[in-house]
């Protein structure tokens, strides 16, 4: 490679590398979509249940608040390091004696959509 198409790439790169840096601070269109999938699928199975927008002194469901759940360094109930691991378990398995198991009704993608919501509150 020429000196000149060396720094060529490296221009290129370099272009390539700050257009990425600059996109992660906005939502791209498709993580938007995501989103509002991990919304929509929150609202059917967990809302009724969990409040999410609300925080926990002001919460009046059966399950405790998901309020800002990823910045807290507890999981309110259990007590461990909030993680996508652990929520997924609980959602795969349930939570007894109140909490439903949602192994047969949300598959994996779903799953992952709803954690990403949670995640992003
Ligand atoms: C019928 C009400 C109900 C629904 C619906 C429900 N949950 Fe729960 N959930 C609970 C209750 C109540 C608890 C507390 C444990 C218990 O008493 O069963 C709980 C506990 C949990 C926990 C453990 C909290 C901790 O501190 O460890 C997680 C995570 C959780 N739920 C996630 C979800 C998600 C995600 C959904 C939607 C897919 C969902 N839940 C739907 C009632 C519900």
């Amino acid at each position: 490679m020429s000196a000149r198409a060396a720094l060529l790439s490296a221009c290129a790169l370099s272009m390539l590398a700050f257009a990425l840096s600059a996109s992660d601070k906005k939502a791209l269109p498709w993580e938007k979509n995501r989103l509002a999938s991990g919304l929509a699928l929150y609202r059917a199975n967990c809302v009724v249940c969990h409040d999410i927008d609300r925080p926990p002194a002001e919460s009046k469901k059966l399950g405790p608040s998901f309020y800002q759940l990823f910045r807290q360094d507890k999981m309110p109930l259990s007590g461990v390091k909030p993680s996508r691991d652990y929520i997924k378990t609980v959602m795969q398995a349930g939570f007894p004696p109140i909490m439903p198991a949602f192994a047969t009704t949300l598959n994996d993608s779903e799953i992952d959509l709803i954690l990403d919501y949670i995640q992003s509150k």
